[in-house]
């Protein structure tokens, strides 16, 4: 089990337990944050579950992104060097404490 925390739109920010086998993006869903859309259910091809992904423990050791996901995210105007489409972080044990601010719709 993790704790992951996560800031909404509106600068909400909940602290949420998450379970290895889910998606960072399953999570903030099942948490009730709307602005996080996820239309894609996790196949990797709508981009609105368009995270920021801040310092924090276990950033590191997020896996690498894909070329998919890459190319998503170029279709973004508020894409950084710290975005990530949540639906692809997986999470483990190590994300313990990982905040995550989502991001603005596009
Ligand atoms: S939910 Fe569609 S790309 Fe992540």
């Amino acid at each position: 089990m993790a704790s992951i925390i996560v800031v909404g739109a509106s600068g909400e920010e909940k602290t949420l337990e998450a379970r290895p086998g889910q998606t960072v993006m399953e999570v903030i869903r099942d948490a009730g944050f709307d602005e996080l859309l996820a239309l894609c259910g996790g196949c990797c091809s709508c981009a609105t579950c368009h995270v920021h992904v801040e310092e924090g423990e276990g950033a590191e050791t997020l896996a690498p992104m894909s070329d998919d996901e890459n190319d998503l995210l170029d279709s973004s105007d508020h894409r950084n060097d710290r975005s990530r489409l949540s639906c692809q972080l997986q999470i483990t044990d190590a994300l313990d404490g990982l905040r995550v601010r989502i991001a603005p719709e596009d």
